[in-house]
Parts: C-alpha cells; sequence; structure tokens
C-alpha cells in the first residue's frame, strides 16, 4: 500500500528536497508549512506550526511515517523553542499512531563540548526518541547545496573575501556531505525495517578542515584565497565579521559558526551498507551546488 509520508520543514533546504524525492518514488506526500499558501514544492501542502501543538493533529491525520526537518536557530531562544517543538511533534506522532520519525540532526561527539547549536539538535534527537514511536536518526555535518545555511557562508566567503584574518575554526575537521546523498540516505532509511530505532551518522567520502573547504570553494569558484593560517578570532567574534561578507540571517550564522569550533566527523559508517552507492566527492558537490545557482 502506498505509505502517505508527513514532510515537515518541506519548505526547507533539506526538506524540499525530500518531498520531492519521495514523490517521484510514488509516496503520498503531505508538505507541512506555516505558510501552504506560498509553497510550491511537492506533496499537498498541509498547514501547522509545531509551536501551536492543536494545528499538528490535522497535518498527522493519515500519514504513516513524519519526517522532522524543523529548526528555529534564527531566534535567540532556539534551545527551548526546539525543545518544546520536538516534544509536540513526538506527541503528535503518538496519537496519529505513525510507524516512524526519521529525524536529521548534527554530527559531534557527544562530550559535552558541542555547541548551543549541536547541543540543541541533540537535545532535540532525545526528546522524539522519548516518546513511543520508533525514531530514525542521521547525523550530518554541512550539507552541500543550494540555499543550505552552512553552505551559503562557506561559498560567500570563500567568493567575496580578498584577505582573512582567520578565526579558530578554519582548522576543526569537518565531512561535508552532498545534499543528494543527505537526501539519499533520509529517503533510503525509509522503508528498511532494520533503521527502526537506529542513529546513522552520515557524510561524504572526505574528512576536510574549514579552511580547505574554503580554499577548494575558492578555487572551484575561480578564485583563490590567501594561505588562511593566523588563528586570532574567537568564533563568537568571528560571526560579527560575518555579516559584513555574508547575506546569511546573522542569529543564525552565529549560531552555526558557534559550532564549527566542534568537529563533526563520521564515526560509523553503518549507513553505507543500509544504503549503498558511493557518495559525491567535496569538489563535485560544490560544482552541482554552484550549477543549481
Ligand atoms: N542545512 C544543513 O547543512 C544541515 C546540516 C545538518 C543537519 N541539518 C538539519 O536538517 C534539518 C533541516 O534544516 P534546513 O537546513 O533544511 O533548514 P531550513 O532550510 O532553514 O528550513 C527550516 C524549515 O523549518 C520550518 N519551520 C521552522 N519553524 C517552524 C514551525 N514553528 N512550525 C513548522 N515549521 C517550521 C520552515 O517551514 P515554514 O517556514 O514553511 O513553516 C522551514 O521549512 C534541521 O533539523 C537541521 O538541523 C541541516
Amino acid at each position: 500500500m502506498t505509505k502517505t509520508v508527513l514532510v515537515s520543514g518541506a519548505s526547507g533546504f533539506i526538506g524540499s528536497h525530500v518531498a520531492a524525492r519521495l514523490a517521484e518514488d510514488g509516496y503520498r506526500v503531505r508538505a507541512m508549512t506555516r505558510h501552504p499558501r506560498d509553497y510550491h514544492g511537492a506533496g499537498e501542502p498541509v498547514e501547522a506550526d509545531v509551536s501551536d501543538p492543536g494545528s499538528l493533529t490535522a497535518a498527522f491525520a493519515g500519514a504513516d511515517v513524519a519526517y522532522y526537518l524543523i529548526h528555529s536557530l534564527g531566534s535567540d531562544d532556539f534551545e527551548q523553542r526546539d525543545a518544546d517543538a520536538a516534544r509536540s511533534f513526538t506527541e503528535a506522532a503518538a496519537a496519529a499512531q505513525v510507524e516512524r520519525i526519521i529525524y536529521l540532526g548534527g554530527l559531534g561527539a557527544g562530550d559535552g563540548k558541542l555547541s548551543a547549536h549541536l547541543r540543541s539538535r541533540r537535545e532535540v534527537e532525545k526528546i522524539l526518541k522519548s516518546g513511543p514511536v520508533p525514531v530514525t536518526v542521521l547525523r550530518a555535518a554541512v550539507v552541500i547545496g543550494r540555499g543550505g545555511i552552512s553552505w551559503e557562508i562557506t561559498r560567500q566567503l570563500a567568493g567575496r573575501l580578498p584577505a582573512m584574518v582567520t578565526p579558530r575554526w578554519v582548522r576543526t575537521r569537518t565531512q561535508p556531505i552532498a545534499l543528494r546523498d543527505a537526501v539519499r540516505y533520509l529517503v533510503g532509511v525509509l522503508e528498511p525495517v532494520e533503521a527502526r530505532g537506529r542513529t546513522y551518522e552520515i557524510g561524504g567520502p572526505e574528512v576536510l578542515r574549514y579552511v580547505d573547504m574554503l580554499q577548494r570553494a575558492a578555487r572551484i569558484q575561480g578564485g583563490r584565497l590567501p594561505n588562511l593560517t593566523v588563528p586570532l578570532l574567537t568564533p563568537r567574534l568571528s560571526s560579527a565579521w560575518l555579516k559584513f561578507v555574508t547575506d546569511v540571517d546573522l542569529a543564525t550564522a552565529r549560531n552555526l559558526v558557534d559550532s564549527m569550533a566542534t568537529e563533526v566527523v563520521v564515526r560509523d559508517d553503518a549507513i553505507t551498507r543500509l544504503v549503498p552507492g558511493e557518495p559525491i566527492g567535496y569538489d563535485e558537490a560544490v560544482r552541482i551546488a554552484l550549477a543549481d545557482r
């Protein structure tokens, strides 16, 4: 029987591509958004706001599976908001007796050194799992694709900076993933029964420092960044100058940049056996993201 899949965050960077891929694969997609009149993506738009638990009942009606692809990083109190939102979502999922929630969170070892943003993503994971509905968690670092906020910060820094006094985070190791692969994994865990209740780490084939990401993105855009070496600025300070070089919402950028001090690398590659396929390399992912513009 054709499954009905509720995609929250369907108007967003990740959710829009997940909704499109699910619809292509023949699923019935309910695209959850606060602004259904402005929604032109795949699936049938359904209006709901996670901060209004009552609105979730209608969105969940008849859904078999629900994707949780929401955050409120642009708000000062995002930790509280996102925790409350996850609680409402998991309760609505339980009431509707959906068979599974699928959530995309953040990579990073949970050793107490996580930024507020990554801590919050982990907290959301815990809250979603506290309900009776089995959750499949995917954890990713930066997803490379047009419109992804972390990628847009990288692209704009690499493309616009003539020279740069580098913040400490440029030496942090990370494992970016192409949008196409992130979506492939998100959709690939939907059917396998063994993915119920499991947490998977997803990443591209290369572990890079942010400085490598910036320099390689600059080269692909036809420029060249000077050797970036001076670890002077703290992440908090560096986000203040971010606003001069990127057009990304500053509150969101600041929260994301704070996370760039945390190493985000895949430690467990179980996903590559569950959803086989060759992930796209960083340079190719950048070329695809740039060509999409
Ligand atoms: N982008 C990355 O590089 C990356 C990397 C790792 C993990 N992730 C994770 O992927 C998920 C999606 O991120 P994204 O980059 O796709 O985000 P995004 O483009 O900023 O989209 C956020 C979505 O959240 C929805 N939303 C926000 N507040 C809402 C509310 N109160 N009620 C209902 N919907 C609400 C928005 O929908 P409406 O405005 O239409 O309501 C929007 O579609 C997040 O969990 C994020 O942590 C992303």
